[in-house]
């Protein structure tokens, strides 16, 4: 085999949570070897040029989905700000031109595996059919929450149409928009659901629409205006706002006491609750038919707040007027099998005709380039995330949430067993795994391995804590504390999103929280606002945390110059 190059560090995905990784690790130490991987054939990651097409819209609106000192240019907005998937891709690649990441970045090519061997990372790389290694001293994984395509095995004998999966709409968009479908069948309940379902009916297709009847039912949509004043996304990044949702990571102050603790704050966060979803509801109009009332989320009344299956926002103009008119059908059963040339037989005995199938099943963690052994050392979802410490554990953090929360006791829908899961993420503060931090090995953190709104934002500050740990620059508690609070978040988010949470890391309310704990873990000011009113009231944007990295290096050296010689000597020695 020929000789491996050597770097010092590399980043797999080049998405928005791999390029700020890259570039903060590169404003800390600028000299560092970096080479970044991507398997897309452009920069982006999920918004790269070939897997947008023209009717994505992020559901985030212009000024919050952004890195700090880079302003996305206010092109290809909706009427209510949101932005286009191009608007998205170009500003990606820009930001990656100007700060020079091109010449760092190998695209076209899949790491299949990653392997820790003595003190380096060994990355098997996959491009066309050459097959190669690299070393990496160190690595960050931002390979993404969106992108490993989750395919049910379906039977399909005799089946001769095609079936694709959400995440290949953009570069099929031509054949299924095009003459040959007049009649497609999608299958499934999220985000990519709704959007597919919107395609097509846009282009005037028949669709079949087939749901599930068991399961975490559909998608719960709000609207991309508040009372047609606010935009909604503005609101949900309010600590205001923010402050409704019980967050695990926010238990302390007399706003959480007073909403949490009382009686008449837990009656007013019901209400507020309610009336969202109710607000939400209606706009969306699922009384208006059969059909639509097949698209109403459960728990019923409350789907916006427990987000079962996620939360949506309807920000392609016209959603709901595209799909009331529509020529569609939605089938509550699930899929039984592909058959005869362009038959789809449901599991409720109907049998119906395609001339395409759009799979909208989701996504896997996409880990498969860490074998069974690194998984569990390095805590990913793995089958070690079930043993008798971890379920001893997660009842100790299940017991903590219901204390401090009791909220989420006192509303559940039904009754939640607190049992431990296998695909559990166990990285504290969704970054790095405690057992091997504990142990002294800083080689790898995980980026994005977390489901929010405002993703760049909380891509910038976890890039920076990333950093600032790979180059053994933050302090790391004891092992106890950071097996304790990875406990209680994994309870807390199976409590609070109940399906989403048990599969996934999910956090969609609670981002300002999450990154006020990496702030203050990196010495960064979280108040950022001038007053009360603004702090409270105001949407928290990217912008507000301008000079995160300057910021982090005052922080630093203030806490280095104050006479704190162990702690200097303690850097050093782990920067070697
Ligand atoms: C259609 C769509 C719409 C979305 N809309 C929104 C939205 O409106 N708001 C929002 O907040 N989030 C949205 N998301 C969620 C999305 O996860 C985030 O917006 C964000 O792009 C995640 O960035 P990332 O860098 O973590 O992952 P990605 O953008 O997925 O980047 C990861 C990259 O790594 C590559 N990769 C993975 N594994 C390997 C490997 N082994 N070897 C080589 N390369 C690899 C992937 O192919 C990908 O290119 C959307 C996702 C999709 C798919
Ligand atoms: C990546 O692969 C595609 C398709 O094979 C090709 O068109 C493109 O030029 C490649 N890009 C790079 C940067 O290698
Ligand atoms: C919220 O619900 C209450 C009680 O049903 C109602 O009186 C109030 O007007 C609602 N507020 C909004 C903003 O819908
Ligand atoms: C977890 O994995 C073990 C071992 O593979 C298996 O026996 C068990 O059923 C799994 N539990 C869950 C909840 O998936
Ligand atoms: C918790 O919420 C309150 C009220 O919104 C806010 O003032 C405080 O900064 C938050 N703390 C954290 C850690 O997010």
């Amino acid at each position: 085999m020929e000789a491996k190059e050597n770097y010092g560090v590399v980043v797999i995905g080049a998405g928005w949570y791999g390029l700020i990784a890259a570039t903060t690790y590169l404003s800390l130490e600028p000299d560092a070897n970096l080479l970044i991987l991507d398997d897309g054939e452009s920069i982006g990651g999920c918004w790269n040029s070939e897997r947008i097409y023209p009717s994505l819209f992020a559901q985030v609106g212009h000024g919050l989905f952004e890195y700090s000192s880079y302003p996305m240019r206010k092109e290809g907005l909706t009427k209510d700000r949101y932005i286009s998937g191009k608007t998205i891709s170009d500003y990606l690649q820009s930001f990656a031109e100007k700060n020079d990441l091109l010449r760092r970045t190998r695209l076209n090519t899949t790491v299949a595996k990653a392997e820790k061997a003595d003190k380096k990372w060994i990355l098997t790389l996959r491009s066309s059919s050459k097959v190669s290694q690299v070393a990496a001293a160190k690595l960050i994984v931002a390979t993404g929450v969106t992108s490993g395509a989750y395919m049910p095995d379906f039977q399909s004998d005799g089946f001769n149409k095609p079936i694709i999966h959400s995440s290949q709409i953009g570069p099929e968009m031509d054949h299924f928009t095009g003459p040959n479908v007049q009649r497609a069948t999608v299958v499934g309940a999220g985000k990519s659901a709704f959007d597919t379902v919107f395609i097509l009916l846009h282009s005037g297709k028949k669709v079949d629409w087939v749901i599930r009847e068991d399961g975490s039912g559909p998608l719960a949509i709000v609207s991309p205006m508040v009372a047609g004043l606010l935009n909604t996304v503005d609101v949900m990044a309010t600590r205001a706002f923010a402050s409704f949702s019980p967050a695990i990571l926010n238990t302390s102050g007399w706003w959480y006491s007073f909403i949490h603790r009382t009686a008449v704050g837990n009656f007013l966060t019901k209400l507020v609750w309610r009336n969202v979803t109710r607000i939400a509801e209606w706009e969306a109009g699922y009384h208006l038919s059969a059909n639509a009332e097949k698209l109403r989320p459960i728990p019923k009344g409350y789907g916006v707040f427990w987000a079962n299956s996620g939360l949506g926002l309807a920000s392609v103009p016209n959603f709901w007027k595209v799909f009331h008119s529509g020529d569609v059908t939605v089938h509550r059963t699930g899929i039984a099998r592909f058959a005869d040339n362009n038959k789809v037989s449901l599991q409720n005995g109907h049998i119906i005709e395609t001339d395409h199938v759009v799979l909208c099943t989701g996504w896997t963690h996409n880990l498969d380039l860490f074998d069974e052994e690194t998984r569990a050392k390095y805590g990913l979802p793995s089958i070690t995330g079930c043993s008798e410490k971890w379920q001893r554990l997660d009842a100790i953090g299940d017991k903590i949430v219901l204390e401090k929360l009791p909220f989420l006791r006192k509303n559940a829908p039904y009754t939640v067993t607190p049992r431990s899961q296998n695909r559990s993420w166990r990285l504290y503060r969704q970054l790095i795994s405690p057992t091997m931090a504990a142990k002294g090995d800083n080689s790898v953190f995980f980026a994005g391995q977390i489901h929010t709104v405002c993703g760049p934002l909380v891509a910038e500050v976890q890039a920076l804590w990333g950093a600032a740990f790979l180059q053994g620059r933050l302090d790391i508690p004891s092992l106890e504390v950071m097996e304790e609070e990875v406990a209680v978040w994994c309870a807390w988010t199976r409590r609070r999103y109940l399906e989403q949470g048990r599969r996934h890391a999910y956090s969609i309310y609670d981002h300002l929280a999450y990154i006020d704990i990496l702030a203050k873990d990196l010495g960064l000011n979280t108040r950022r606002k001038s007053n009360f009113f603004s702090e409270m009231f105001m949407p928290y944007r990217p912008r507000d945390w301008r000079g995160l990295i300057r910021e982090f290096l005052e922080a630093e050296s203030n806490r280095l110059n104050t006479g704190n010689r162990n702690l200097e000597g303690l850097t050093n020695e782990a920067r070697d």
